[in-house]
């Protein structure tokens, strides 16, 4: 089959992008559509639910914000309807339905993990519905580099743990300045494990309880590991919040590495990231970043032992999910990476 590639050129001024969302009616999606609703560019065409949905639904919630019915998935249709399709699907439908759109030449923004390991090996353990990468994928954290966005085909988000311990992390890792495992003691809020109750995720169990999960088996070690290029033990906690992510990482230092090296290195790092807030030693709070697409990032030196302790923090379903994805989907089309979002 021929594939004609839509232009990766930035649009014309006054020009909308026709886009669609897979998913629309799960926690991550319906924050796309409330984001994607007002966003100056991007021109929302379609919002799409399970295959298994009932002919068209409405959420309560995005009243006056998005009166279109959501409908049932329907490749067709998106293809018809979207020249770049954002999913906020499970690993398995994004698998097949992001191989699909960007066969038949459209644009993905993926939400999922399906896309993000490159590793074979590992991507068929964690991944199993994900046997190749379709050409044209990137991992898209922003944060670390804006250079492959025009040319993708397929934009894979970063999980919204790894985001938090990458914005964290990278500078450091990219200058040397760590050695040794790195230990990310992660919290989250509810909102993380997606609209579907578990015994664990259940309020009654999860009101009024912390637990820790996914020791040694959480998929998204790999994907910190893959990035950062050093060995990560991650522990993540399920907390009582509706949504946000806290995570305290422990490493070492380089030896002899001053508080001010530390400094000068993430100030440098991102001096141009509109969405990172460096808040030094005046450690992160999840309050200061829900319903927002910062990640702030804290951290004190211990200049005796070699210690470092970082503080990341920001909200899932923004940062973690909806707003890095269209964060993404600007660089993608060659807008401002703020708009619609700051
Ligand atoms: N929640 C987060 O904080 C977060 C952060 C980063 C990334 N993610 C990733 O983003 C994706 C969506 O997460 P979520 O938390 O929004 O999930 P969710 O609340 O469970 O929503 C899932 C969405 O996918 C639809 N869906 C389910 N099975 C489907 C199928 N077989 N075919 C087509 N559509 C299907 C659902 O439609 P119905 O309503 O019809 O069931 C719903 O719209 C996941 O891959 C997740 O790992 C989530």
């Amino acid at each position: 089959m021929t594939v004609t590639h839509p232009s990766t050129s930035a649009p014309a001024a006054g020009t909308r992008i026709r886009v669609a969302i897979a998913g629309a009616t799960g926690f991550a999606g319906q924050e796309l559509v409330k984001l994607l609703s007002r966003h100056p560019v991007a021109q929302l065409t379609v919002a799409m639910s399970s295959a298994a949905g009932s002919p068209t639904r409405h959420i309560p919630a995005l009243t006056r914000i998005w009166d279109d019915p959501i409908v049932p998935l329907d490749i067709d249709r998106l293809c018809a309807e979207a020249e770049v399709v954002f999913l906020a699907l499970p690993e398995a439908a994004s698998a097949e339905v992001g191989a699909a759109l960007v066969a038949r030449g459209v644009r993905v923004v993926d939400l999922s993990g399906a896309f993000r390991l490159r590793d074979d090996h590992a991507r068929h353990k964690f991944y199993p519905a994900t046997p190749v990468l379709p050409e044209g994928t990137m991992y898209g954290l922003a944060e670390h580099d804006r250079s492959g966005f025009r040319a993708a085909r397929l934009v894979s988000c970063p999980g919204c743990y790894p985001t938090a311990a990458l914005i964290a992390t990278q500078p450091l890792a990219d200058a040397g300045l760590l050695v040794g495992p790195v230990i990310v003691d992660a919290k989250s809020g509810i909102s993380g494990a997606g609209k579907t109750p578990s015994d664990r995720t259940h309020f009654s169990e999860n009101h009024g309880s912390v637990s820790a999960y996914g020791l040694f088996s959480h998929r998204h070690t790999p994907e910190i590991e893959q990035e950062l290029g050093h060995a990560v033990t991650f522990v993540p906690h399920l907390v009582p919040l509706d949504r946000g992510i806290l995570e305290t990482i422990y490493a070492t230092l380089k030896p002899g590495t001053k508080d001010a090296e530390v400094s000068a290195v993430m100030h440098a790092a991102y001096a141009d990231a509109p969405f990172v807030r460096l808040v030094g030693s005046h450690l992160p709070e999840i309050k200061h970043v829900a319903h927002t697409n910062f990640c702030d990032v804290g951290w004190k030196v211990d200049e005796h032992t070699g210690r470092i302790i970082l503080v990341s923090c920001l909200d899932n379903l923004v940062k973690g999910a909806a707003g890095q994805a269209i964060q993404n989907f600007n660089l993608a089309v060659g807008i401002d990476e703020k708009t619609g979002l700051l």
